[in-house]
């Protein structure tokens, strides 16, 4: 039984988060999501913040939809399976925490189409 949940846990969970519809997301609503939560890090432009959060200029085309979505749900949990978020935290410990307010799919999609308008 524990291993029919784990295997849950460990297949079906990370199934689910990359199985998104992208095309649900509102980038108004992204915006204000943006506004309430990013804005404390990240800049709209292409520069660097002081924190060393990446600028957000052109960040769908750095990275894929599906890697953002699995990033911006849990940077802690995705660093330890994705050999590209281990190298944007470099060994230093993760700035980026998980957002409450990340995991919930629609604003995931909503944050993701404000970004694709960058
Ligand atoms: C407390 C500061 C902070 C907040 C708030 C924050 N981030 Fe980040 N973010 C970072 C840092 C710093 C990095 C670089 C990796 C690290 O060191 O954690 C990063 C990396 C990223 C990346 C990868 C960018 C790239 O070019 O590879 C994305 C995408 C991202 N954040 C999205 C978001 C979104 C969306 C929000 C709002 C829901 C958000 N972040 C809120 C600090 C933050």
């Amino acid at each position: 039984m524990k291993c029919v949940i784990s295997c849950i846990l460990a297949f079906c969970l990370p199934a689910m988060v990359s199985a998104a519809d992208f095309s649900t997301g509102d980038a108004a609503k992204g915006k204000a999501i943006y506004d309430q939560i990013c804005v404390h890090c990240h800049h709209l432009t292409d520069e660097a913040s002081a924190v060393g959060a990446p600028g957000f200029k052109g960040v769908t085309k750095r990275r894929t939809l599906e890697w953002i979505n699995e990033w911006i749900s849990g940077p802690e949990a995705f660093v330890k399976k994705d050999a590209a978020a281990k190298e944007l935290v470099k060994g230093k410990p993760i700035v980026m925490p998980t957002f409450p307010e990340m995991q919930v799919e629609q604003n995931r999609m909503d944050i993701i189409a404000f970004l694709k308008t960058l």
